[in-house]
């Protein structure tokens, strides 16, 4: 099946001709597929319909690519790139696979998104580390105490920092570097959940002092459920045990299929690189979305993306602080990611859930994460379009009773 070619440009959302919103703001959330997504989708079920198993040796070559693309998002080198369905199984993956010994210490944060709690609370259960807590929103509201906690918990002994690039409910941008140097310094590692800013928040795992980070790829990815990716800085993943390998964990270990006989071992040496997490099949589908949604998010470049939301999300802010709203958006531009988490009014007995619903009702898409409104538009959002509607919307629903 061929496709008139299709060219994305910031604030125009005809490549989502079936979305119902007025205005679509939950990227957070899920993003819904772009027309380019569903193509590639349609186009490899086709392949698959048309040619079985020999459809498999292309998405072979296009989880090459799709990694080499992941891969240069966030400036990490070959081989440092692994698919994963989600987020929760590539934290898992280092929770389980990282050389902990017995009472090493890891920090996490408090208001984080439970999928990079839960895999540490285990690992510290089964290899006995010790868990450290800091409250993340400190570094919104008191930047400088933040970092006095994290050097203070440093002093103490760190093996592992894993927090999150961008809080899930505030939208609060994290001080990677400033994490990193602390804990590269008392020879730990940084690990980050990304979700919250991969596509739409620029990422650069040199420049952020990322060991590890971890993100599926259907929310600003713009992919669908079921395919992330996981990096692991090289010299990490040469330490990791493989304590969730599978049979595509070896090394060479597709030539029984193609080349036997006698090719069926079962003592391959285990892959040194992030491939060592890809154990078996993977979802074909998710792949071409993902792949197809990185090109055009990469024909944007991320950084206009970042550039485009906020400038929507001031005013949008503006207007939400003007009806007595309390904006939780970090205060400086390095703080900022395209999440913008509000508190309803002070005195209103109307919650977030219900603002999200009576925004929903008319036609506004939010969500409402921990009891916050949380507006996250993306790139086809349009400020000049939608912000007569959110406004609408907003006093409507403010007047009902
Ligand atoms: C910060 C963060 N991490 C992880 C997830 C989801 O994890 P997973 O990809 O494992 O479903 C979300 C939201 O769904 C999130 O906001």
């Amino acid at each position: 099946m061929t496709f008139a070619p299709l060219s994305p440009r910031l604030g125009d959302r005809s490549l989502f001709p079936d979305l119902e919103a007025r205005a679509y703001l939950a990227h957070a959330a899920i993003s819904p597929p772009s027309l380019v997504a569903r193509r590639a989708v349609i186009g490899l079920l086709g392949d698959y319909a048309r040619r079985g198993a020999g459809a498999f040796g292309a998405t072979l070559d296009q989880r090459d690519r799709l990694r080499a693309k992941l891969g240069a998002l966030l400036n990490a080198r070959p081989g440092e790139v692994a698919l994963v369905p989600n987020t929760s199984l590539g934290v898992t993956h280092v929770a389980m696979g990282f050389p902990f010994e017995r009472g090493d210490r890891v920090l996490c944060f408090l208001t984080e998104f439970p999928a990079n709690v839960t895999p540490w609370q285990r690992a510290a259960e089964l290899y006995g580390l010790e868990l450290s807590w800091i409250d993340a929103d400190l570094a919104r509201t008191d930047p400088g105490r933040f970092l006095e906690e994290v050097d203070a918990v440093c002093a103490r002994g760190l093996r592992l920092a894993a927090v999150s690039a961008v809080q899930f409910q505030s939208g609060l941008r994290m001080p990677l570097r400033a994490i990193s140097d602390r804990v590269r310094a008392v020879g730990g590692v940084l690990f980050v959940d990304a979700i919250q800013a991969c596509g739409s928040v620029p990422i650069d795992v040199e420049a952020d002092g990322i060991d590890a980070l971890a993100s599926g790829g259907h929310k600003w990815l713009m992919g669908l459920e079921g395919a992330g990716m996981l990096y692991l800085r090289s010299e990490l993943s040469k330490s990791m045990r493989p304590h969730l390998a599978g049979w595509l964990s070896h090394q060479d270990a597709f030539s029984f299929l193609l080349n036997g006989p006698e090719l069926l071992r079962y003592d391959r040496p285990f892959r040194a690189d992030a491939g060592l997490v890809e154990g078996g099949a993977f979802s074909a589908v998710g792949c071409a979305a993902l792949e197809a949604s990185v090109d055009l998010l990469g024909s944007l470049g991320v950084g206009n993306i970042h550039r485009h939301v906020n400038a929507y999300l001031d005013a949008l802010e503006r207007e939400l602080v003007d009806r007595g709203f309390h904006s939780l958006r970090g205060a400086s531009a390095e703080q900022r990611s395209c999440i913008l988490g509000v508190r309803p009014p002070s005195g209103d007995t109307r919650d977030a859930p219900w603002w999200s619903r009576a925004l929903a009702a008319r036609g506004v898409v939010t969500s409402c994460p921990d009891g916050l409104l949380r507006f996250a538009p993306h790139w086809p959002n349009d400020l000049d379009r939608e912000l007569p509607l959110l406004i609408e919307a907003l006093d409507d629903a403010g007047a009902e009773r």
